[in-house]
């Protein structure tokens, strides 16, 4: 059974509308497996963004960059504005890199060395370093079209493992910042092994973070839209997305479910099987979640590719997506069952006078 008109009342409405229409939100971050759209869905909510807000930023963070793809127009790691706006830019930036901050500074060192220690210190730093470029640059709001789901959790994790390693970092330069210095005189040059360059550089970011990081938690300003699709995997990687980020305080209240068959009159017995299992997980999805606003996009016969076909699909993120073809579908179906029906019905008639016709001959002979 197709979603009744009374739980379509219980729900939230249908729509990601009340994303675009929250005005003092800065952050969005969506996310999902790979391949179920969250490119295409996070240039829809840019392009939305942007026609209610000043200026908008949408930031690819999957190392398997697609916005490209999607507006057909070549990004770099620097805003590039997108073509037919005059408020909407994007960039694509590779989390894996090495951060070269610590390399770069002459001799290496001892803090250097203990800041290399720091697990995932290097991803947390150039994220870090995204976000002070990205803060410094003013934009209304900022996109991010984030990595598969593990990935992505680390990313926002970020913040907090970079706190507690620079945390560690002060302490240590606190107990043992007066032996060093020493031993840098002992060796003849003043601040050799650059720790002060270092350990500014540390500070600076840490009041980065610190900020970001009571953004993030803020839902004023936060807010993670999950993106799948209705089969069983991607339900129950939503479910554990849902629940990590209930455990970093970051407000999600948004899931788009895409790839949604709706074809009217289908007589594929494949398509009306896999109908049914989506219907299924549809079902699962408003009983799991039904203080979320779940919007629903029909699957498409081609790709969402260009700003024109995305405007387009767009619409259904705010209008909801209507499912009563569905159910008008069904009406035909039904239609169709007893066209079939009368047809076997007329077959049937002929076959018995056929029988009948040979029975008789049978008798004569
Ligand atoms: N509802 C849809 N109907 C048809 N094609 C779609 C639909 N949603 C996404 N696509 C296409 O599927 C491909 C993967 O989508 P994409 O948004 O890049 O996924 P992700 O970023 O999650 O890997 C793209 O080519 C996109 O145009
Ligand atoms: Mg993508």
């Amino acid at each position: 059974m197709y979603q009744g008109e009374d739980a379509m009342e219980q729900q939230p409405e249908a729509s990601i509308r009340n994303v675009v229409e929250q005005e003092q939100l800065k952050w969005i971050f969506v996310g999902g497996k790979g391949g179920v759209g969250k490119t295409t869905c996070s240039s829809m909510l840019a392009i939305l963004l942007a026609q209610v807000r000043p200026s908008v930023l949408i930031i690819s963070t999957d190392p398997a960059h697609n916005l490209s793809d999607a507006f057909q127009q070549k990004f770099t790691k620097s805003p590039t504005l997108v073509q037919g706006f005059s408020n909407l830019f994007a960039m694509e930036v590779d989390p894996n890199v090495e951060s070269e901050d610590f390399e770069n500074v002459e001799g290496g060192g001892i803090i250097s060395e203990l800041a290399n220690a720091i697990p995932g210190i290097d991803e947390a730093m150039s994220f870090a370093e995204m976000l002070k470029l990205v803060q410094t640059m003013d934009y209304s709001v900022i996109v991010f079209d984030t990595a598969p789901t593990g990935h992505t959790l680390r990313l926002l994790q970020f913040p907090s493992t970079l706190e507690k390693g620079l945390g560690k970092m002060m302490a240590l330069k606190n107990r043992f910042g007066g032996l060093i210095s020493q031993f840098s005189r002992m060796f003849g040059a003043e601040d050799e092994f650059g720790e002060a360059a270092i350990m500014s550089k540390l500070e600076g970011i840490q009041d980065v973070i610190e900020r970001v990081n009571q953004q993030f938690r803020d839902p004023d300003l936060t807010t993670f839209v999950c993106v799948c699709i209705p089969e069983f995997l991607s339900l129950y990687e939503t479910e554990r997305l849902v629940q990590e980020l209930a455990r970093f305080e970051i407000d999600t209240h948004n899931i788009i479910i895409n790839q949604i068959l709706y074809e009217e009159g289908v007589e594929s017995k494949l398509l009306q099987a896999r109908m049914r299992m989506q219907q299924k997980y549809l079902d699962q999805f408003y009983e799991l979640y039904e203080d979320f606003h779940i919007s629903l996009l029909p699957l498409l016969s081609e790709e969402v590719r260009g700003v024109d076909a995305l405007k387009d699909f767009s619409k259904h993120l705010t209008t909801p997506f209507n499912l009563r073809s569905t159910n008008e579908c069904k009406v035909k179906d039904i239609t169709n069952l007893e066209e079939e029906a009368s047809k076997l019905r007329q077959r049937l008639s002929e076959i018995e006078a056929e029988i009948e016709t040979n029975r008789k001959g049978k008798q004569i002979v």
